[in-house]
């Protein structure tokens, strides 16, 4: 990576527009801002909603990677019961595409397990840009 950038969010639903607008920030002319946006709402939006991050006092942390050719994606949570998993498409019901639509517009993604949280991470390519 030639640079990473770190920004601390409290655990709040309205913080997600927040974390849009700093990666948007930071791709300015430089990164496919458009899925970078989609892949951080959704991660900020998932550990908002499915982890200790949502709970009173929580945090939740996007970390941004740029490299030559990738931009890398990272949100840190704070953990929970839930784990990260890719729904099938064939289920009826509501919900479950948030990592589905990060699987088809990222070029690799991932989960890391820490012993109080989750890093959940998307690769984005930067060709074209
Ligand atoms: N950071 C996370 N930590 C723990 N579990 C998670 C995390 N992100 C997602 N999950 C689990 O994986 C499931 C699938 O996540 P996904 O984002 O695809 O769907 P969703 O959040 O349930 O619905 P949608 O994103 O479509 O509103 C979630 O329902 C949740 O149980
Ligand atoms: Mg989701």
């Amino acid at each position: 990576m030639r640079s990473k950038w770190c920004r601390a969010f409290p655990g709040l639903p309205e913080q997600v527009a927040h974390a849009r607008h700093f990666i948007a920030a930071l791709l300015h002319e430089q990164g496919p801002v458009e899925d970078a946006v989609l892949v951080v709402s959704e991660l900020a939006t998932n550990a908002v909603r499915h982890t200790l991050s949502g709970s009173a006092g929580g945090w939740f942390l996007v970390v941004i990677g740029l490299g030559d050719d990738l931009v890398r994606i990272e949100v840190v949570d704070q953990g929970g019961d839930r784990v990260p998993r890719l729904c099938d498409s064939t289920g009826q019901e509501e919900g479950g595409r948030g990592l589905r639509m990060i699987a088809a517009c990222a070029k690799d993604w991932g989960v890391k397990t820490w012993p109080e949280g989750r890093t959940v991470w998307a690769d984005l390519a930067r060709e074209g840009v």
